[in-house]
């Protein structure tokens, strides 16, 4: 056991943790951050992805000893003063969910495509969300959503 620091959606925080409990196990059940999900644990689904120093990264293969002193954020930290990002408002206004269970790590990963690409094509949406598994089949109107917030994040709706 140790103490590690993390900054969390911009906040500092210390937890008590093993080196190698994962940073989505400290996130869930030391933080109370339980927008990240639980999916596989092993990689391939993409319901745990947060971004880790600006990128996104599987918070289930990262041990909380390697995050320590990183910036961390989780799909709660979108939200800013009551606005939700661009890309949130845009899954909500195409309904692009069905259980809801992929929707947190598909939100990061489109807002780490966004920040990188401000108006990425359909095929540039689908190669990067191709890791990220919806067990519901909504990749319609989750492409959809991407396109809009690229459109409302260029108008500067959120952030
Ligand atoms: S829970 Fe991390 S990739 Fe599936
Ligand atoms: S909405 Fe159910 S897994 Fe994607």
């Amino acid at each position: 056991m140790g103490d590690f620091v993390l900054n969390v959606n911009g906040s500092d925080v210390r937890v008590n943790a093993s080196r190698e409990e994962t940073l989505l196990s400290v996130l869930r059940n030391r933080l109370n951050l339980t927008g990240t999900k639980y999916g596989c644990g092993e990689g391939q689904c993409g319901a745990c992805t947060v971004l880790l120093e600006g990128k996104a990264t599987r918070s289930c293969l990262v041990p909380i000893g390697s995050a320590a002193n990183s910036k961390i954020l989780t799909v709660e930290g979108l939200e800013r003063d009551g606005i939700l990002s661009p890309v949130q408002q845009a899954f909500l206004a195409q309904g692009a969910f069905q259980c809801g269970y992929c929707t947190s790590g598909m939100v990061v990963r489109a807002t780490s495509l966004l920040r990188e690409n401000h108006n990425p094509s359909e095929e540039q949406i689908v190669e990067a969300l191709e890791g990220n598994i919806c067990r519901c089949g909504t990749y319609p109107r989750i492409v959809e959503a991407v396109k809009l917030a690229a459109r409302l994040q260029s108008k500067g709706a959120g952030r």
